[in-house]
């Protein structure tokens, strides 16, 4: 028996096969593109998602031959937030507006000037950022009231693949709530929002648990995929919920960090929770919790930047064994790593990065050890949010393509003077949609069950407590840096 984790990404979807016996089988992927017709704009066909995921489960049926032993399950990790509007014939009506498009400054301020932050933040949890749902939904309102007036069905990505599969309309919490339309705590639509923008309950898709099922794959989608017998469909879950059942984040006291083209900051609580000033995302979890989140726009993508870039010919292994052996700390050099805006803490689009504190014994190592620095320092401040909305901090599991590198594993024990667990995966979100599907199967009983049998912590990466009083120092220039240098971009 198989349970199969979609992962539709920005870039490709990927299809993960999980067995009956908790062992990764493989996994096959499928590209689409990604249009920017204009400054601050991105698109994706939802067609092109759903073409490319079915000829990925093709690749992995045929791969690993297992449609005769049964697809028990499917579920899901979607990328997050983008608009998906059909209308009364389930045709597209727009390119779907993603994520990533920055187009909605002006309806950000018309949100929230109409509610104000806090009855905001007490209808959904959270504050209106360019890239959520309910933003660019008024500004197709604004900008295409021809297709506005169209609309009959709104989604997000993974639930328009969803819908494909099954024919019923659904999403799940965990994704409902990057939309800025539910109410989080709650876990249902919020009605305040869906009056604000003009459009009725029965446009969005039905509410589930990202573990519940949600449908059945339909007979004639069996048929064109080859395949045979009941595959339940499971909600599943936004790709940083999902990840974090990859990762096995369903527990308080665990927080995941990853360091990829974005970097995240992730915990799991078993109460709703947010802080004052909403710097940081207060989201329904896929185990049927919440969990708070902080997302850095640039964080491995500053190492690369820095090799790729500006120390172009060099390669990341010399220049990172250059950042460990060099002899002395540079204790005045600080890196912003705000090479694309920032979103958490300041929300702020226009934030740029700087090398601040150099002197004549500045050298290259020590710059490269300033980027890793920075970057940990800005997944710090959402550490530091998170501990003043008492959420605890016991141990960090750390993912993706940064998690490679020992040097900056240990500045992240040593700065959040906690110790930084690696684990036996990094399948990330496809995993865990695979373990969400599996329970909607009744394979598993939960999602803490399916993240115990799939999970496991290889190694762990204690801190240094001489090195804190050195960190917590910088730590300080660190923030103070940014409130200084904000304005003079504005200039
Ligand atoms: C989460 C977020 C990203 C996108 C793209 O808030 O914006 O995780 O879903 O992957």
């Amino acid at each position: 028996m198989y349970y199969l984790g979609i992962d539709l990404g920005t870039s490709s979807v990927k299809v993960l096969v999980i067995n009956q016996d908790n062992k990764i089988i493989g996994d096959a992927s499928r590209e689409y593109p990604v249009s920017y017709p204009k400054e601050k704009w991105a698109e994706q066909d939802p067609t092109d998602w759903w073409t490319e995921t079915k000829n990925a489960i093709k690749d992995v049926v045929t791969k690993y031959d297992i449609a005769k032993d049964g697809i028990k399950s499917m579920s899901f990790s979607g990328q997050m937030h983008g608009l998906v509007a059909l209308d009364g014939n389930n045709d597209v009506l727009t390119p779907a507006i993603l994520w990533c498009d920055n187009r909605t400054e002006e309806e950000c301020e018309d949100i929230t000037n109409h509610f104000g932050q806090d009855k905001l933040s007490e209808y959904t949890g959270n504050k209106a950022l360019t890239g959520f749902t309910a933003p660019k939904i008024l500004w197709v309102k604004k900008n295409l009231p021809e297709v506005f007036q169209q609309i009959r069905h709104i989604m997000l990505p993974k639930d328009y693949v969803s819908f494909k599969l099954t024919g019923n309309y659904s999403t799940d919490v965990s994704d409902a709530s990057g939309m800025l339309l539910l109410d989080v705590k709650n876990r249902t639509w919020s009605k305040e929002m869906l009056d604000y923008l003009g459009i009725e309950e029965s446009m969005l898709p039905k509410l589930y648990e990202s573990y519940q099922v949600c449908g059945n794959v339909t007979p004639s989608v069996l048929e064109e995929l080859g395949l045979e017998g009941e595959i339940v469909v499971a909600a599943g879950a936004g790709d940083q919920a999902a990840g974090a059942v990859g990762t096995g984040t369903v527990v308080e006291g665990i927080v995941s960090v990853t360091l990829g083209t974005s970097g995240v900051v992730f915990a799991a609580h078993e109460e709703y929770a947010h802080d004052q000033e909403n710097r940081l995302h207060a989201f329904c979890h896929a185990n049927g919790k919440y969990h708070s989140m902080g997302v850095m726009l640039s964080a491995a993508s500053c190492l690369k930047w820095w090799v790729d870039t500006v120390q172009k010919g060099m390669n990341f292994e010399d220049l990172l064994e250059e950042a460990t052996t060099i002899e002395s700390e540079d204790k005045n050099l600080v890196f912003l790593p705000y090479l694309m805006g920032e979103r958490t803490p300041y929300a702020d689009p226009d934030a740029k990065g700087a090398f601040v504190g150099m002197t004549m014994l500045t050298n290259r190592g020590h710059m490269t050890k300033a980027v890793l620095e920075g970057v940990s320092y800005g997944l710090k401040d959402s550490m530091e949010i998170l501990k003043d909305i008492d959420v605890p901090i016991k141990e960090v599991r750390v993912i993706g393509g940064g998690a490679k590198s020992p040097l900056w594993k240990q500045i992240l024990a040593d700065m959040f003077a906690v110790e930084i667990q690696e684990i036996n995966t990094n399948q990330g979100g496809a995993l865990g949609a695979a373990i969400l599907g599996a329970v909607g199967a009744g394979h598993f009983k939960d999602v803490a069950q399916g993240c115990e049998a799939m999970i496991k912590v290889t190694n762990t990466v204690k801190p240094n407590p001489e090195k804190k009083a050195y960190y917590d120092e910088k730590y300080q220039r660190f923030t103070k840096l940014y409130e200084a240098i904000k304005d003079w971009y504005k200039l």
